[in-house]
């Protein structure tokens, strides 16, 4: 895949490029928690974004995009939403760069990878973490790596629109191989866990349902969740978000809630609890316990979230029958895309027989399935290192 893109680089744009992986991310457990300055626990995966880019000496941006055949351009002092849709997350990132003030010139890039769009992977992430790191290089801005993150981060907020939390920018800037990512996202304090049983593998099952609901529940979501720490402050004017509510401060003031802003507080709330509960479970190698938080996790998007789908939930209540599959639950922002599976290697074959029989059977689709391999987070490829961009 490297030398397909800088190849097309060379067809389409010219020159010689700085090649950048960045991969794609799962989460293990703590879904839609980011936002509400909880734990996750991701972890960059063996699929990823390329991207081949080079410093231009006028302001021009073009950009190309593999996977759509589609190229656009503009200049730096004109950024703007593009119909297109794929370059904002490009344009995005040289926007929030120029507001921090960074010395930026125009610049040629050409991307792709393997990173199933819109299954929730985070390749928008992989794509605006990928840039952000790329033109650090290249421009030698000398920003850190968190400082990164943030703008990475910014660009999805502000310039896309989506008001997504930290996590998936963070996790592809940090990602370390063999290591799951525990990141308290209020301070931004993170820890690496290891998760090296090679009996026990990572399976994704993609329901191939793109997330058409996702941005727009995804911003109502996470209003509801702003509307429950409202009401809670009234009383405890130390609350900042629902990071700082237990279960029992919440089930006092029941009555005050609207119902279905007070199921969205009481899933996050309990999954906080759950990540960092999964975390001791992986401490004592106890991966039964975990899977078994997984389905809970699950559960609770299910019933009290809402953000799954029937197809998502099929594939949960499959995995909870077959023998071997430790846990499972729906994994992203939800509506659709992937399941994310812990399943003893020997019994994986006989997990998607069943899978794909039964969906097929219910829903007349086809699965398509990942055994993810944990590597790092977004990085030089080996042989750019050597190249004069990183002197
Ligand atoms: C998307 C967002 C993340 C996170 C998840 C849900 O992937 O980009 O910030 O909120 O959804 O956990």
């Amino acid at each position: 895949m490297i030398q397909k893109i800088r190849a097309i680089f060379h067809e389409r744009l010219g020159g010689e490029p700085f090649m950048v992986r960045s991969p794609g991310r799962v989460n293990l457990i703590g879904e839609h928690t980011d936002y509400n300055e909880g734990f996750v626990l991701p972890a960059t995966i063996d699929k990823s974004i390329i991207l081949a880019v080079a410093p231009r000496n006028d302001d021009l941006c073009r950009m190309y995009s593999a996977d759509f055949d589609q190229s656009f351009e503009t200049t730096l002092d004109s950024l703007g939403r593009s119909e297109l849709k794929w370059p904002d997350y490009l344009l995005g990132v040289v926007d929030q760069l120029l507001k921090y003030g960074a010395a930026l010139r125009g610049f040629d890039v050409a991307f792709g990878g393997n990173i199933p769009i819109a299954s929730g992977l985070s390749s928008s992430a992989a794509i605006e973490a990928g840039l952000a790191f790329a033109l650090n290089t290249i421009f030698h801005l000398q920003i850190d790596t968190l400082t990164l993150v943030k703008l990475a981060h910014m660009a999805e907020n502000e310039f896309v629109g989506v008001r997504c939390g930290i996590m998936d920018q963070f996790v592809n800037l940090f990602g370390k191989e063999h290591r799951l990512l525990r990141l308290d996202c209020r301070s931004l304090e993170f820890e690496y866990v290891p998760f090296e049983r090679s009996d026990i593998r990572i399976v994704l099952c993609d329901t191939q349902v793109k997330r058409e609901l996702a941005s727009t529940e995804y911003n109502i979501r996470r209003q509801q969740c702003e509307t429950g720490v409202t009401v809670l402050q009234k009383h405890y004017g130390s609350i900042h978000s629902l990071r700082d509510v237990s279960l029992d401060t919440l089930q006092r003031h029941r009555e005050e809630f609207d119902p279905t802003v007070y199921r969205r507080c009481e899933y996050v709330i309990c999954e906080n609890a759950r990540v960092l509960e999964a975390c001791n479970d992986l401490r004592r190698a106890d991966l039964s316990e975990f899977g078994r938080k997984m389905f809970e996790s699950h559960t609770g998007l299910r019933d009290n979230y809402e953000v799954s789908c029937s197809e998502l939930d099929l594939f949960v209540e499959i995995a909870s029958h077959v023998p071997g599959v430790l846990g499972a639950r729906m994994m992203g922002a939800g509506f659709g895309g992937c399941t994310i599976n812990l399943v003893e290697e020997s019994r994986i074959q006989e997990f998607g027989r069943i899978v794909t029989e039964t969906y097929r059977k219910q829903f007349g689709k086809d699965v398509a399935f990942y055994i993810m391999n944990i590597k790092s987070g977004t990085a030089a490829e080996r042989q750019e290192k050597v190249r004069s961009y990183q002197m």
